[in-house]
């Protein structure tokens, strides 16, 4: 059962899933926050904190099984190169990285959500918790797990209105991110306009984690589904979804919540950045007339190296090589082998051309 929430237990619902059957895992799980009596703000009224009885726990040890449990349950489900992301408060997320290591879940970055707008400490006896932190992590050591690295480049933006698309030229995404605590319009309200939930979280750190860790059709789950946020995100980038939750009340806004969301066809979504170029042959480009047997190969700049073979190598001091040997032994470079297309350049029109771009007109006649 693809794409529908269940109202349920989350272990019990897991338990009853094949194995193996789901590509990522998001989960944002009771954070056992201990909350006691009821929080003040400074100038008196109260703080509406999440004070919720799914978030209560009698002791550090039912907290420990229960964790124990619910991610037993996702490593059991999720493919072997799956990923899951579980985001905690300072409250509980030493314990579950430490369970989730013990589970057999191999840890690959944890990330700080840094809030810009934090709630404030009240009291001013501590300083104020303006971050969460994500556990990201696989199955197992030797998950290849998706990482769509150039996606990520591309929303490494702090606000959305740079996401124009930059080509390329973006930093690497690092493991801090600022997002808004989600407030205003994004927060749901119940039918008296009250809020509906006390800990949604932000959709844009939700459309990040799927964009980046899944493609395009794949199976993303939420075991503590909450508002939805996660299934909105999957569905907003074309991915299949399955959002537990135990709570009815939500469920009914939540369902509500993702029927009126649309699949939006992005490079994003498809995450296009990352696609692999067409493999193409040095043999093929000289039969459809892109290279000539017998024409000579330059360094940029250079007089005549080598001359081209039918078979794609290169002849050079009387033997063939192939193009990228070829390049590092006339270079006089240690390695073995150079990328060939980053330094030969035939001549076109009087010109020398590298033959990179000469490869990438070939792809584009190609895919037409
Ligand atoms: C931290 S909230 C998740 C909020 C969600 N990420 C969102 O953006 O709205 C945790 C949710 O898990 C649900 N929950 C707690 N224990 C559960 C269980 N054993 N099975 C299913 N749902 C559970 C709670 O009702 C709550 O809605």
């Amino acid at each position: 059962m693809i794409n529908c929430v269940i109202n349920g237990d989350s272990i019990v619902e897991m338990n009853r899933m094949p194995a193996n059957s789901v590509d990522l895992i998001f989960a944002d799980p009771p954070y056992w926050m201990r909350t006691e009596g009821v929080l003040k703000r400074v100038e008196g009224t109260d703080f509406d904190g999440c004070d919720d009885d799914w978030d209560k726990f009698d002791s550090l040890e039912s907290y420990e099984k229960f964790t124990e449990d619910w991610l037993r349950a996702c490593h059991r489900i999720l493919k072997p190169n799956g990923s899951i992301w579980v985001i905690g408060g300072m409250q509980c997320i030493y314990t579950i990285g430490s369970i989730m290591q013990n589970v057999g879940f191999w840890l690959i970055n944890d990330v700080i959500w840094h809030k810009k707008n934090p709630t404030p400490n009240f009291m001013g006896t501590r300083l104020n918790n303006s971050h969460e932190t994500l556990i990201w992590a696989t199955k197992s050591k030797t998950s290849k797990y998706t990482f769509n690295y150039k996606t990520a480049k591309e929303l490494n933006v702090d606000s959305v209105e740079e996401k124009a698309y930059s080509n390329g030229t973006r930093k690497q995404m690092g493991s801090v991110w600022r997002f808004s605590v989600c407030s205003g319009t994004e927060r749901l309200k119940d039918d008296e306009g009250n809020k509906l939930h006390s800990t949604q979280k932000p959709l844009e750190m939700l459309e990040r984690i799927v964009a980046i860790s899944s493609s395009k059709g794949d199976i993303v789950l939420d075991p503590f589904g909450g508002t939805m946020t996660t299934g909105v995100a999957a569905k907003k980038l074309g991915r299949n979804y399955i959002m537990i939750e135990q709570d009815k009340k939500y469920c009914k806004y939540g369902e509500k919540r993702l029927s009126e969301v649309v699949y939006t066809e992005t490079p994003i979504a498809l995450a296009q950045y990352d696609e692999k170029p067409l493999k193409v042959t040095m043999e093929e480009m000289i039969i459809a007339g892109f290279f000539f047997e017998g024409e000579s190969f330059y360094f940029r700049n250079s007089e005549p190296i080598a001359t081209l073979c039918s078979n794609g190598k290169l002849f050079y001091n009387g033997n063939e090589v192939d193009m990228h040997s070829c390049a590092a032994t006339a270079r006089g470079v240690k390695a073995n082998r150079l990328n060939g297309f980053d330094y030969w350049y035939v001549l076109r029109n009087g010109k020398l051309t590298s033959i990179s771009d000469i490869r990438e007109e070939y792809r584009l006649a190609k895919q037409q």
